[in-house]
């Protein structure tokens, strides 16, 4: 059964060691984002805060789908979130991903939801009576938006964008934001309100049912509705209801919604942050400014939060997770014949991963230049291909490819001024300015057009050793004297 809210997949994973409660007093400036950023290093169970200074009721649960420590299980919590075996493996829960998005369903309008437990509208509005936390030292301010839904409306088809773009608290109704101009957000904004002279409504879904926040984080296309998607997810429609002072709709047992309209050409300081990459590479600079209409909110709201930074957070679990499964299926929706796609998290989404057949010569640059086109490979700024037989989820593997299969020459090839953004540390100020970077591509695919007898052969267990003799041995194993890893 998918989760119903929050609550539900916190009890959940208390359920499965997944959660740390925390009924010591913290504070929310630092003091959270330390011990949220320790869990992540530590891969610990993810922690839940009743304690807060100076919020007594108020809770915060931090690293929502972080790593776990126990290596059979570490995408436990991803895989929890979507109602899976805690010990589905990446691919596992990337095939099931995939199967589940190719139907998506509907969400249901409902009249009443816990988020209505309390409304405070107007001038009673006051974003300071949350525990939003100062997570790392040198940010620009609390963020109460790290881990949620950003909902807005196309103002064209009225398809709605649910995505997610960090929120500062500037003052009791104001907040800012980071969302780049080609975020669908982005698009709406700055290419459809803002040019003319119009406010663009908002709605911010904080602490929902496990799926929406990292669907939110996931890029769909612009006319693609993530409530949908979530409800294929879940097997169940989400159910929504609308909110108090803005024409949009919201999960309808969200901890906190936040409401209101960001005008057009107005602009505050915003930032810096920890960002994603795990370096604070965008500077404080004028960002769109985000004016509160209303709140609504559970009792003792649960505040989600995490705490980006030098992987692996929770930001590198699902941008990673997501973005390959969706690189492979549309591939495979185009006929190549790759045979799997892996973001390893430790890369933060830059690195995509690819294992395949080789049709024909030139083959590894063409699959290049398609991943690159998609929406989500656009992203990809290192891509590494492989042949089938390596195992791309093993690093050591992959590693062992670049080493030996890769020309130090022509196996790199490097692309200029392709579309980047200013949160690359590895950019120039001007390449951060004019949003231009660059691709490289590591092709570990033997030549097609070398001779047969100029392939070389690996000389692994499996491939260099007589099938009778392999199986001997591996029959044998224990009677040589090993105690393990007998018959696998
Ligand atoms: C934890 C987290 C925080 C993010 N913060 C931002 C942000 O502040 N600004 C931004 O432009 N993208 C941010 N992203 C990336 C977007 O959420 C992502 O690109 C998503 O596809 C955007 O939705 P859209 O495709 O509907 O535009 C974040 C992603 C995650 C997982």
């Amino acid at each position: 059964m998918p989760f119903k809210d929050l609550r539900s997949y916190i009890k959940r994973l208390h359920q499965e060691g997944e959660l740390q409660k925390i009924s010591e007093e913290v504070q929310p400036v630092y003091e959270v984002g330390a011990i949220i950023r320790r869990s992540y290093d530590l891969r610990a169970p993810a922690p839940f805060f009743s304690n807060l200074r100076g919020f007594p009721d108020a809770r915060i649960f931090g690293a929502p789908i972080g790593l776990s420590r126990d290596k059979n299980r570490t995408f436990a919590r991803f895989a929890i979130s979507m109602d899976m075996a805690p010990e589905s493996s990446p691919m596992d829960i990337m095939e099931e991903y995939l199967r589940r998005i190719q139907k998506p369903i509907k969400p249901v309008i409902v009249k009443d939801g816990p988020c209505k437990e309390n409304i405070v509208v107007g001038k009673e509005v006051d974003l300071q009576a949350f525990p939003s936390p100062v997570l790392h030292q040198g940010d620009g301010g609390p963020y109460i938006g790290t881990w949620h839904a950003n909902i807005t409306k196309d103002p064209d088809t009225g398809v709605r964008n649910w995505g997610m773009y960090r929120l500062m608290v500037h003052d009791q109704n104001t907040m800012g934001g980071l969302f780049l101009p080609a975020q669908n957000i982005g698009i709406h904004y700055y290419t459809k309100y803002e040019p003319r002279g119009r406010p663009m409504e908002f709605a911010i879904a904080l602490g929902t049912e496990p799926v929406t926040p990292w669907v939110a984080g996931t890029r769909f296309p612009i006319d693609v509705s993530e409530a949908d998607i979530i409800g294929g997810i879940r097997g169940e429609p989400l159910e929504l209801i609308k909110c108090e002072t803005v024409d949009l709709e919201v999960p309808a047992a969200s901890e906190i919604v936040i409401e209101g309209f960001i005008p057009p050409h107005e602009r505050k300081l915003e930032g810096p942050f920890g960002e994603y990459t795990g370096f604070m590479a965008a500077d404080r600079a004028p960002r769109p400014v985000y004016h509160v209409t209303a709140i609504t909110h559970r009792n003792r709201p649960i505040l989600p939060a995490t705490c980006m930074g030098v992987p692996v957070d929770d930001s590198a679990v699902s941008l990673s997770l997501t973005k390959a499964a969706n690189i492979l299926g549309e591939l495979r929706q185009r006929g190549f014949p790759v045979r799997s796609v892996y973001c390893p998290p430790e890369a933060v989404s830059h690195w995509t991963v690819v294992s395949t057949k080789v049709p024909y010569p030139g083959y590894a640059r063409h699959l290049a230049h398609a991943i690159w086109g998609t929406g989500w490979g656009r992203s990809g700024w290192y891509l590494v291909i492989v042949e089938e037989d390596i195992d791309i989820t093993d690093m050591g593997q992959v590693l062992w490819a670049i080493s030996t299969a890769c020309h130090p020459k022509r196996g790199i090839v490097q692309v200029d001024n392709v579309p980047a953004h200013p949160l690359l540390p590895f950019l120039s100020p001007e390449e951060k300015a004019k949003h231009l970077g660059a691709y490289a591509l590591f092709d570990c695919t033997w030549p097609r057009e070398w001779p047969k007898e100029a392939m070389p052969v690996k000389a692994s267990f499996d491939n260099i050793w007589p099938k009778e003799v392999q199986d001997k041995v591996l029959r044998n194993w224990q009677a040589y004297g090993y105690k393990d890893g007998c018959n696998e």
